[in-house]
């Protein structure tokens, strides 16, 4: 498999790059904007054709580059049916799979940070979008975002998988690149909380302030970040 983890210095995201071989089709998750061209460069270098890109879930501290990229490239963009972007190809629901080649991840709905975020899952390891973080869970506070169903989402299905999962987030903060699932029930501070309504309560007593791109971000995001908003 080709792997390639990306970090946008600006918004702390990650996007992932991934393909079954060289050669083959290849599948970006969660790219930005502005590295547009870093992507299209490194995906040429390594002589793969993007058929798909894909959102998590509408980020609210970057523009995607999911309109750009199908501009650029052709690829298929996509979200799961959930989302309010009215501008991707293709609609995802839990229990399908997103393929590229023999590359197949099941598709998790796990929504809590917002109704639409979606986590992505390989044998060895997640995509968590913003559902989970390393030593953090993604805030619920804006965008439909609803701490208890991102419990549920958190208990009954993320921690579920097994304790050797790699975990691959949209955000790092503080310099993490990949944790486990394991390594999370154990460290993670927000999920020792001892039951639903102890996590409902943690997550609705933060107090943070509104992305700074969240009014640009959100609206052009629902049109995969090809139009910006006034
Ligand atoms: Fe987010």
């Amino acid at each position: 498999m080709i792997f390639r983890q990306l970090f946008d210095r600006e918004s702390s995201t990650y996007s992932y790059l991934l393909a079954e071989r060289p050669g083959g089709e290849a599948l970006l998750i969660d790219p930005v904007l502005e590295n547009t061209n870093t992507y299209v460069r490194l995906i040429e270098e390594l002589g793969l054709e993007l058929v798909l890109a894909v959102d998590t879930h509408i980020h609210a501290d970057h523009v995607t580059a999911l309109g750009a990229l199908r501009d650029r490239t052709d690829c298929a963009s996509a979200m799961g049916e959930m989302t309010k972007a009215e501008c991707v190809s293709v609609r995802f629901r839990e229990g399908e799979k997103l393929c590229v080649d023999n590359l197949h991840l099941d598709i998790l709905y796990t929504p809590g940070h917002t109704d639409d975020s979606y986590s992505f899952l390989l044998p060895d390891r997640v995509f968590t979008g913003d559902t989970l973080l390393i030593r953090g869970t993604g805030r619920t506070d804006f965008q439909n975002g609803d701490a208890a169903a991102q419990y549920d989402s958190l208990f009954g299905k993320l921690l579920t998988l097994p304790e050797d999962t790699l975990v691959f987030p949209a955000h790092d903060y503080n310099g993490m690149t990949v944790s486990t699932i394991g390594e999370e029930k154990r460290h993670n501070p927000r999920l020792q909380a001892a039951d639903k309504q102890a996590y409902v309560d943690l997550m609705n007593g933060l107090k943070l302030d509104d992305p700074r791109l969240m009014d640009v971000a959100v609206p052009a995001n629902r049109s995969c970040g090809l139009k910006t908003a006034a």
